[in-house]
């Protein structure tokens, strides 16, 4: 089979980001030969607030991802968060279709379907439906059950649902550039592909993506997706306190926070927060000189993180799964970056933290290789699993909804074309 290109757009509150992949068949790695990020427009909180500012912004970041790449996008995956996001766990029962032979394929999707029929409000619309794990005849946790001898089948799903008059205005922001959808990703699963490990999702993780508006939250137990949320508190936040605190403008803000890693760095004792940085070298229109770095981090910052870290620590709690989560949380998405994020996180939850950053892709990757695209390359890498897989359920569910939607009948067949080696 012919090698595949998949791209993806990183739709964020703070950088709108396009990247294109070339995936073998030969290779598991995922070759990236296309990147651009541009300041994002028209999002706030992960949710569309201006079509025309948007889609602006994803005209200019898929143009220069284009040149980059030398190929031109017309299908891509696109990221999907912000506190519209909600998640449920349901069950489907079938009974198989040959009771004397194996269980098939069809009896998985089957199953699927029917754990799928759940009655949500016309507001929304389902965007992912994961199976956790299938219980043949009363035996749970198979994770594969084709094959296996069994009269009845069941399966636990994981759903996420979105707002659909965000999902409506992100199509049309596409439409408009002519590009098709070929998939919305939640964002934090994607993030959750590109940063954790197989063992981390076995034992029991969250994944915590820290945008610019917003973080999204991926809590895996037993290997599954267990639980998905977003809340509306991101980076962004910690400029404004910023802003307030040392009586600066937001832009010279967000420019101290973006340089303090560095200030820590270049000090003898980094661990030593008593002492002074000079600000001078920034260029800042208030001027600042002399600052103390305790004041910046542990005055404004640290607050700020602590309040984050208990409205993550809430979330974790509601979904009944806080005590089956031994490897803690890995946090990404570029307010992982904060100083003070990973000692604040241990005081706060009493959990192990790391900072995650993508893996798993070589090409252009060194500007990526940053927690803030871990979203953008785990679309690719969660995008390219679907499109390899041709029965693969995301493609599934976007046929019925191209159907539901009374799109012509050759749309869809463009659509299934697409998968054609
Ligand atoms: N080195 C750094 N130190 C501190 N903060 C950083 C650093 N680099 C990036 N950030 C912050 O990360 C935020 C942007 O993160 P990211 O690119 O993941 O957001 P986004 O995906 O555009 O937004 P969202 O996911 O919320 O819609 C900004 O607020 C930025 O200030
Ligand atoms: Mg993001």
């Amino acid at each position: 089979m012919a090698d595949k290109i998949v791209s993806a757009i990183d739709i964020g509150s703070s950088k709108i980001a396009t990247i294109v992949g070339i995936k073998s068949q030969e290779s598991s790695d995922l070759r990236i030969i296309g990147f651009h990020s541009t300041p994002s427009k028209g999002v706030k909180k992960g949710l569309i607030v201006d079509i025309d500012d948007i889609t602006m912004a994803v005209e200019e970041s898929v143009e220069k991802a284009e040149r980059m790449a030398g190929h031109k996008i017309n299908n891509v995956f696109i990221s999907v968060g912000g506190p519209h996001i909600a998640s449920l766990n349901s069950h489907g029962v079938v009974a198989a279709s040959n009771p004397q032979g194996e269980i098939v394929e069809e009896d998985v999707n089957r199953a699927i379907e029917a754990a799928r029929a759940i009655s949500i409000s016309n507001t929304r619309e389902i965007i992912e439906v994961l199976p956790r794990e299938y219980v043949v005849d009363g035996q749970a946790g198979i994770k594969n059950p084709i094959g296996m001898t069994g009269i009845r089948l069941e399966v636990d799903t994981h759903i996420i649902t979105a707002s659909h008059t965000n999902l409506k205005n992100l199509e049309r922001c596409l439409s408009e550039l002519g590009l098709t959808n070929v998939g919305f990703i939640f964002a934090g699963l994607a993030s959750a592909e590109a940063v954790l490990t197989d063992t981390e999702k076995e034992l029991g993780v969250v994944l915590v993506d820290i945008g610019g508006g917003k973080t999204d939250l991926c809590l895996y137990v037993d290997g599954a997706l267990s639980h998905s949320s977003s809340i509306p508190v991101g980076a962004k936040h910690i400029t404004n306190d910023i802003a307030v605190g040392l009586r600066v403008s937001l832009q010279s803000a967000e420019k101290i926070k973006l340089n303090l890693l560095r200030y820590v760095q270049q000090k003898k004792d980094p661990f030593k927060k008593t002492q002074e940085i000079n600000l001078s070298d920034l260029r800042l229109p208030e001027n600042l000189g002399e600052v103390s770095l305790k004041q910046i981090s542990d005055g404004i910052i640290a607050p700020r993180l602590e309040e984050m870290y208990k409205l993550i620590f809430e979330e974790v709690e509601k979904s009944s799964y806080a005590s089956a989560v031994p490897s803690g949380l890995v946090i990404t998405g570029g307010g992982a970056l904060t100083i003070g994020m990973i000692e604040t996180g241990k005081r706060v939850m009493g959990m192990p933290i790391r900072i995650g950053s993508p893996t798993d892709v070589s090409g252009l990757v060194d500007e990526l290789l940053n927690p803030q695209y871990a979203t953008t390359v785990g679309l690719l890498l969660y995008g390219q699993q679907n499109i390899m897989e041709e029965t693969n359920w995301k493609n599934f569910n976007r046929i019925l909804r191209e159907v539901n939607f009374g799109n012509p009948v050759a749309k869809v067949k463009d659509f299934l074309k697409q998968f054609i080696p």
